[in-house]
């Protein structure tokens, strides 16, 4: 995969740094981008020596802008764009209040749009991607108890590609839905549920379990960079609208 130049958008840890560093080791430049500086800066180190991080925060419009327009220069140009920067609220609906309504809808939603709609010159010229980061709890199982803002901005993330698809033919948006990953090593580790209540999580259980939600089963994080690294080289030659990676059977 030479010479191919990816953003991965929230690349600090979990699945976007296992992205980032995987890509990086199978031979794709790429720009590491999210709030961690030091964090990306590791991650840009491991990915080799055509990777580097820039700081990005996705909820500042001025942020996403400057961010893409480093990386545009530093890469000669962006053929595909990963965004994995996401958050994930435990909470019961009644309890979430106007500002975590819009965090998350800033983080999960408008983010991603704020991030294509800066890329988008650069991947008209390069006949490029953009894949979408969202989550089976959205689309292809019951609804999760104490997930709501989560489930709420995954089903608007995925109206989201095919809103961005409408208008744009000449780039590929692909709807990537994963199931439960953990990760890889360090802070390769997911840390989407590090901010969650225990005590609820432990509440919510019996729940989650009566729905038949939880699975004994997670993704191997490099079957799923796997998967990405033929995205990014389809570009937009290929039209896959959808790819889903979860250790569900389909319902
Ligand atoms: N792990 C799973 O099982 C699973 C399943 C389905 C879907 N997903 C999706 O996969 C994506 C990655 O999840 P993960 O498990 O890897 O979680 P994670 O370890 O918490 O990673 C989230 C990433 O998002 C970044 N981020 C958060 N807010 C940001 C902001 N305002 N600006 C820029 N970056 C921001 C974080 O970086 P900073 O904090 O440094 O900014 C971090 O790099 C998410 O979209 C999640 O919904 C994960």
């Amino acid at each position: 995969m030479s010479n191919v130049r990816v953003v991965v958008v929230g690349a600090s840890t979990g699945l976007g740094r296992c992205l980032a560093i995987g890509l990086g080791q199978r031979g794709a430049s790429v720009a590491l981008l999210a709030r961690r500086e030091s964090l990306i800066a590791d991650a840009a180190r491991e990915a080799g020596p055509e990777s580097f991080a820039i700081p990005c925060d996705v909820t500042d419009e001025a942020s996403c802008r400057s961010a893409i327009g480093q990386a545009a220069e530093k890469l000669g140009g962006i053929d595909a764009v990963i965004i994995s920067a996401g958050i994930g609220e435990l909470r019961r609906i009644e309890e979430l209040d106007a500002a975590t309504w819009q965090r998350v809808f800033a983080t999960n939603v408008v983010g991603a749009s704020l991030i294509t709609a800066a890329a988008l010159p650069h991947l008209k010229e390069s006949g490029g991607m953009v894949a979408f980061l969202s989550s089976v709890s959205a689309s292809l199982t019951a609804p999760w108890p104490g997930l709501a803002s989560y489930t709420v901005t995954k089903a608007a993330l995925d109206k989201l590609v095919e809103a961005w698809r409408a208008e744009h033919l000449e780039v590929g948006f692909t709807r990537l839905i994963i199931g439960e990953c953990a990760g890889g090593q360090g802070e390769g580790i997911s840390q989407l549920t590090a901010s969650w209540d225990m005590e609820l999580a432990g509440e919510l259980f019996p729940a989650w379990t009566a729905r038949g939600l939880l699975t004994d089963k997670l993704i191997d994080v490099d079957h799923l960079v796997g998967a990405v690294d033929a995205l990014v080289r389809f570009g937009s030659s290929a039209s896959v609208p959808t790819l889903a990676i979860t250790p569900r059977r389909p319902i």
